[in-house]
């Protein structure tokens, strides 16, 4: 029960992640397709990706994050409530990659599903476990983004296979009552754009005959809309909570493209230190490059307890959105 001084809100006590072993540089990109570490850099940012092994799955990789994200957070298996997993890329149609973590973590008492929102699906399963646990309906949830990429790419499309690569990350969200000027999650804003769909998404899946699907994208439209959907984003969560991006100590945007990145950190006058960037590292792991960024932030000591952090992102649908919280 909140008194009348304290607020309840939903308080990130745990981060983790898992990249599979397999690691291809530009240069291995450029020996399978038509392609040169030169552009890539250029271009997105990206150095090198992970490829799963065929047991890295969804599955497999987001139940080492959220192992690891529970373990941070000092919170035994058997006490969480829920499970939400953002992936585009799951094992099976069902059971849905939550509950398969959940068996895989010895996770009794909770209940898991999935949410398909693409690139902004951790933002998204973070917007639903925020709710849920505001409202009481659960103490603890688990936010996991573990995606595949590499099993829907078309390798032979030069203008996509090389900017995807494979992971996850995971947070530990808990009910907590603080003072509100305290940590939480302060806001989240979700929009989608059916009308954008034929600019980036996925042409089948397990209800379409003959068609498992390969990603496709027009890069140049889907980067158009991106820095003006994601500042105005932005711009939103802050206005909903009366500050301005001086307010903010980081900016931990989804992982797809250095040049976007930059472009919302310029337009909100964010210098580069505050802004977190891990797409070198490992593409875009689509619903996982958040979970991935923040965590690795938090481990290197650069996101400090008290820290004020937005996130955003945007992807197929096309969906896009940010969150601010405190850490
Ligand atoms: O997660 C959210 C979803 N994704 C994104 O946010 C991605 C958004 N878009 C982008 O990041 C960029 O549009 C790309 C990185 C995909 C492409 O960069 P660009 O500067 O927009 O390049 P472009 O598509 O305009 O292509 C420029 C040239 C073309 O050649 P011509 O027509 O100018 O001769 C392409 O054929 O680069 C060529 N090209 C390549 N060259 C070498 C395309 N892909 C490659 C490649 N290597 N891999």
């Amino acid at each position: 029960m909140s008194d009348q001084s304290t607020i309840r809100r939903a308080v990130l006590t745990g981060t983790g992640a898992y990249l599979p072993a397999q690691i291809v540089t530009n240069a291995e990109m450029a020996a399978r397709v038509d392609t040169s570490d030169e552009w890539i850099t250029e271009r997105t940012g990206i150095k090198q990706r992970h490829f799963s092994a065929p047991h890295e799955t969804a599955t497999f990789m987001g139940a080492a994050a959220g192992r690891a994200a529970l373990e941070a957070a000092g919170l035994a298996p058997e006490a969480l409530g829920a499970i939400i997993v953002g992936t585009s890329t799951p094992d099976n149609a069902f059971p849905a990659t939550a509950v398969q973590i959940q068996r895989e973590l010895g996770a009794k008492k909770a209940f898991g599903f999935d949410l398909a929102a693409a690139c902004s699906g951790f933002i998204y399963a973070l917007s639903v476990a925020d709710a849920m646990l505001r409202t009481g309906q659960v103490e603890s949830v688990l936010v996991i983004g573990s995606e595949v990429y590499s099993r829907i790419l078309n390798f032979e499309d030069r203008g996509t296979c090389v900017l995807f690569g494979d992971g996850a990350g995971a947070v530990v969200l808990q009910a907590r009552d603080v003072a509100p000027g305290g940590v939480g999650v302060l806001s989240t804003h979700l929009h989608s754009d059916g009308n954008l769909a034929d600019i980036l998404y996925v042409d089948g899946a397990i209800g379409r005959p003959g068609m498992p699907g390969h990603l496709v994208m027009n890069g140049r439209e889907v980067f158009r809309h991106a820095v003006s959907l994601l500042t105005g984003a932005v711009t939103e969560a802050l206005t909903a909570n009366n500050l301005t991006a001086a307010d903010i100590d980081f900016l931990v945007p989804h992982q797809a493209n250095k040049r976007i990145i930059d472009g919302v950190g310029k337009k909100l006058g964010l210098p580069p230190e505050r802004v977190i960037i891990t797409v070198d590292q490992h593409a875009n792991t689509s619903a996982a490059s958040i979970p991935l960024a923040l965590h690795t932030a938090i481990t290197d000591g650069r996101i400090k307890p008290g820290a004020l952090i937005l996130l955003e992102a945007l992807g197929g649908g096309l969906t896009w959105g940010s969150a601010l919280l405190r850490v």
